[in-house]
C-alpha cells in the first residue's frame, strides 16, 4: 500500500481543488508518494539548509528507486530568505537548467521555503505547479493551506507576493522529529487561534489534552492538526482571496504580532509574535466591551500554558509599533483594524458588518502598556 493510507482532506477553493494528505509517514515515503503521482513530470526539490542536512539522504534513495535524477536547491534556512533577491535566485536556477512549464516545484521545509517557492511557482514561466511539503508545525497547520504566497520587504512582511494554490499538500508529522523544540512550540501559536477564533472544542481539546499533545503523541497531535486544517480549509473554501471578510478571521493577533516581528528585526519567531499578538488583541477586545475580561483571561492562561509568550519587549516603544500596525497591509487610511473577539471561540462583527474592526490609538495604547507589565 502507498504512503498515506489515512485519507486526504480536500481543498475546495474558487481557482483550484486539492488535496492534503495528512500522516506520519516517514520522509523517504512521502518523497516516493509525490514521484509516483507526478512521474512525468520534471521536478526541482527546494529546501533550506536545515532540511536539506536531515532529508537529503531521503530525498536521494527516494529518487534514486524512482531511477530519476535528483535536483535540489538549497536555501540558508531562516526569515531572511524570504526576499526578493532570493527569489530570482531561485528563477536564474530554474531557467539555466531549462524547467519548462511542465515542471513540478517541491517546497520542502517550513512556511519561508513553502510561501517563497510557492511565490516562484506563481510567476515563474507565468505560472508553473507545485506541491508543500510542510516539515515545521507552523506550516502544517496554516501556511501550507490557502495560497498565500509571498516574500518580505524592509517595508515589512509578506508585501509582495501571489494567491497560487499548490497541486497537493504532503504532510507528515513525522517530519517533527527533527524540529527543534522552540521551533515546534511556536507552532501552537496558530493552532490556538483556531480554537479562539472559531472553535471552543478544539479549545477544550487543547486544555484537556495539553501534556500529549507537547509531547508530540501522534494519537493527540494528528487530530489537533487535522482540526486546524480543517477550519483554514473551510475558511479559504469560502473565502480565497479575503474579499468577503471570513479569511480576515485567521488575522487574529497578526496585526500586533507583525508589527512586533518587524520591530524585532525577524528575530522572534512569527508564531511567538503571533501569541504576543493575540494576547494584546484580546485585551483590545475587552476594552472596546466585546469580551468579557474572563475570556481574555483564559486565553493569555492558554497560551502560557504552551510555553508561548504574552508580553511585549520592552524595548518596542509604541509610536514605532503603532506606525508598523499602520503600514500593515490589512490596515486602511483610516487607520488600524483588528479582528476582535466576542467570546471565546466567536469573531466579533464591527459597524461595517465585517471582521476588520477600526480601533483607536487610545485604546491600542493601553493594550500595549498593559501587555508591558
Ligand atoms: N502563507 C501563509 O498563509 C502563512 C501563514 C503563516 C505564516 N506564514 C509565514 O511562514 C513563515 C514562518 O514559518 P516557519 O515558522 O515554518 O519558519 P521557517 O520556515 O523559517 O522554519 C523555522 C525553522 O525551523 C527549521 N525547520 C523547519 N522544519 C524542520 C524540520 N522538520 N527539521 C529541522 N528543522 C526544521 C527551518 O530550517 C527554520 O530554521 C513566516 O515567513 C510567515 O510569514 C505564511
Amino acid at each position: 500500500m502507498g504512503p498515506f493510507r489515512r485519507g486526504a482532506l480536500q481543498v475546495r477553493t474558487a481557482s483550484k481543488a486539492y488535496p492534503i494528505h495528512l500522516g506520519e509517514e516517514p520522509a523517504a515515503d512521502v518523497f516516493r508518494g509525490i514521484l509516483e503521482r507526478f512521474a512525468n513530470r520534471k521536478i526541482a526539490v527546494i529546501t533550506d539548509s536545515h532540511l536539506a542536512g536531515a532529508y537529503q539522504d531521503a530525498l536521494h534513495g527516494a529518487f534514486a528507486d524512482a531511477g530519476r535524477e535528483m535536483d535540489l536547491l538549497i536555501l540558508p534556512a531562516g526569515e531572511r530568505s524570504k526576499t526578493r533577491g532570493v527569489k530570482e535566485k531561485i528563477e536564474d536556477a530554474l531557467l539555466e537548467r531549462k524547467y519548462d512549464r511542465g515542471c513540478l516545484l517541491i517546497a520542502l521545509g517550513g512556511g519561508v521555503v513553502g510561501d517563497l517557492v510557492g511565490f516562484t511557482a506563481a510567476t515563474y514561466l507565468r505560472g508553473v505547479s507545485f506541491v508543500q511539503v510542510p516539515t515545521s508545525l507552523l506550516a502544517m497547520v496554516d501556511s501550507s493551506v490557502g495560497g498565500k504566497t509571498g516574500v518580505d520587504t524592509p517595508f515589512g512582511k509578506n508585501l509582495v507576493g501571489a494567491f497560487w494554490q499548490p497541486e497537493a499538500v504532503y504532510l507528515s508529522i513525522d517530519f517533527l522529529k527533527t524540529l527543534p523544540p522552540a521551533e515546534f512550540l511556536q507552532g501552537f501559536g496558530e493552532i490556538l487561534k483556531y480554537g479562539f477564533i472559531m472553535s471552543p472544542s478544539l479549545d477544550r481539546r487543547l486544555a484537556k489534552d495539553r501534556e500529549a499533545i507537547l509531547g508530540g503523541d501522534p494519537a493527540a497531535l494528528l487530530p489537533v492538526i487535522r482540526e486546524s486544517l480543517a477550519i483554514k480549509r473551510d475558511v479559504v473554501g469560502k473565502d480565497e482571496r479575503e474579499t468577503g471578510g471570513l479569511r480576515r478571521t485567521l488575522n487574529f493577533g497578526h496585526t500586533a504580532g507583525h508589527a512586533i516581528e518587524l520591530l524585532s528585526r525577524y528575530r522572534l519567531s512569527h508564531g511567538l509574535c503571533v501569541s504576543i499578538g493575540m494576547a494584546i488583541e484580546a485585551d483590545v477586545s475587552v476594552r472596546m466591551g466585546l469580551l468579557a475580561p474572563a475570556a481574555r483571561d483564559t486565553i493569555k492562561e492558554r497560551l502560557r500554558s504552551y510555553g508561548l509568550p504574552v508580553s511585549v519587549p520592552r524595548a518596542m516603544g509604541f509610536p514605532a509599533l503603532y506606525s508598523a500596525m499602520l503600514s500593515d497591509k490589512k490596515s486602511g487610511a483610516d487607520g488600524v483594524k483588528l479582528t476582535l473577539l466576542d467570546r471565546l471561540g466567536h469573531c466579533a462583527k464591527g459597524p461595517a458588518k465585517d471582521y476588520a474592526i477600526p480601533v483607536p490609538q487610545k485604546i491600542l495604547a493601553e493594550a500595549f502598556a498593559g501587555a508591558r507589565k
